[in-house]
């Protein structure tokens, strides 16, 4: 049997020079029959950085994975993942990735350290390698006792992790985990986001996630990438897509005259505009959480008798709703959005333009 090791890492001939860009696709396209789930793909993604592939169900998300994990064959365009291309040499782009799918198959009656043993000994290392990847992985993942006990013992957030173990025993460069967090309670959820967190920041794995959750690409990406009906609308860092959609509003809610409360704030700095809609002053800001302390302070000097006083920052959800004219909801989901908070934003950010 010829052995390919996952621990020889020289660069080959096959190794593109593609800078320090982990991830790259060109025009990657992928149509089922006449549906084009995914269309006209550009992505590069730098070495080490954790990519959010944000978009609702049906988006793409999957697809673009199973293409880049060279699962499934593009109809159109190229990629190369961790240097290699996906179509001539998807063995080596397997030996350089780790993948947790939405899809996991998880065998009941094996315990977790079978699982981690046969991933292991699948990849070429050899019984030594795999002890000491699997003393790592404790630490990483913290399984602790459950590793001996068959998987269908185990809980969903347990299961989660243990096909997370099993992506990472190889010790891969580029990481793929298609919705990682999607039905876990908060607490698994948040236990994800730290292995993420610790993998990127520890060994400089470059991570591409997809998710529904705005709040997770916004927490976790260094960049986002939107994408809606199979094509990529928008892309940047949280902080970059958040300041396209525009301001943070304070909504000041005053007893007595709007005129003379929003005389009081003449002098307060980074104001971009005042509004007023009904018996609120609508106040936009780039930065609303360094202003509402000033604004509530003008307010107060000047006798002006403070109701209601509230900060509204832009989130992906804005930009997303922006961008496609809907927004990213799940209904088969455990949290809805907090619907009466975005409606009552949303009424007085077009009220007040
Ligand atoms: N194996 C398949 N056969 C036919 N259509 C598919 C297949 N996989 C995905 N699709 C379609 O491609 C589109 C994108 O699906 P998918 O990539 O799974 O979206 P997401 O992961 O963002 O929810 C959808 O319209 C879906 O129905
Ligand atoms: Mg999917």
């Amino acid at each position: 049997m010829t052995t390919t090791t996952t621990t020889d890492r020289s660069p080959t001939a096959d190794r593109s020079d593609a800078g320090s860009a982990a991830i790259e696709a060109r025009g990657l396209g992928r149509a089922f029959a006449d549906n084009d789930a995914v269309e006209g793909l550009d992505l590069r993604i730098g070495s080490g950085e954790i990519y959010g592939f944000l978009g609702p169900n049906g988006a793409g998300k999957s697809t673009t994975v199973r293409m880049l994990c060279t699962l499934l064959a593009p109809s159109s365009g190229s990629a190369t993942v961790a240097g290699f291309d996906i179509a001539s040499r998807p063995d080596l782009v397997r030996l350089h990735i780790g993948a947790a799918l939405q899809e996991a198959a998880l065998d009941p009656v094996q315990t977790g350290d079978e699982l981690l043993r046969l991933q292991g000994r699948l990849y070429g290392l050899d019984r030594k390698q795999v002890d000491q990847r699997l003393r790592d992985l404790a630490e990483l993942i913290d399984l602790g006792d459950a590793l001996h006990r068959p998987i269908k013992t185990y809980s969903g957030g347990m299961r989660r992790r243990l096909d997370l173990a099993a992506s990472l025993v190889h010790n891969p460069d580029v990481l793929f985990l298609d919705e990682p967090t999607t039905g876990l309670d908060p607490v698994s959820r948040a236990s994800v986001w730290d292995e993420v967190r610790r993998l990127n920041e520890r060994l400089g794995m470059t991570i591409f996630l997809t998710t529904q959750y705005l709040e997770e690409a916004d927490a976790l990406a260094d960049r986002v990438g939107i994408i809606n009906a199979g094509r990529l609308v928008a892309e940047g860092t949280p902080e970059e897509l958040k300041r396209r959609v525009g301001d943070d509003l304070i909504v000041a809610r005053v007893g007595g005259s709007l005129v003379s409360a929003r005389e009081a704030l003449d002098g307060v700095n980074g104001i971009h505009r005042v509004d007023e809609v009904h018996d609120e002053l609508v106040i936009e800001t780039a930065n609303g959480a360094a202003t509402i302390g000033p604004v509530a302070i003008a307010l107060g000097h000047a006798g002006v008798d403070i109701h209601d006083l509230t900060l509204r920052t832009t989130t992906l959800d804005d930009v997303f709703l922006e961008l496609t004219g809907n927004r990213i909801t799940h209904h088969d989901l455990d949290d809805e959005p907090d619907t009466d908070h975005h409606e009552h934003a949303t009424t007085t950010t077009e009220a007040a333009r």
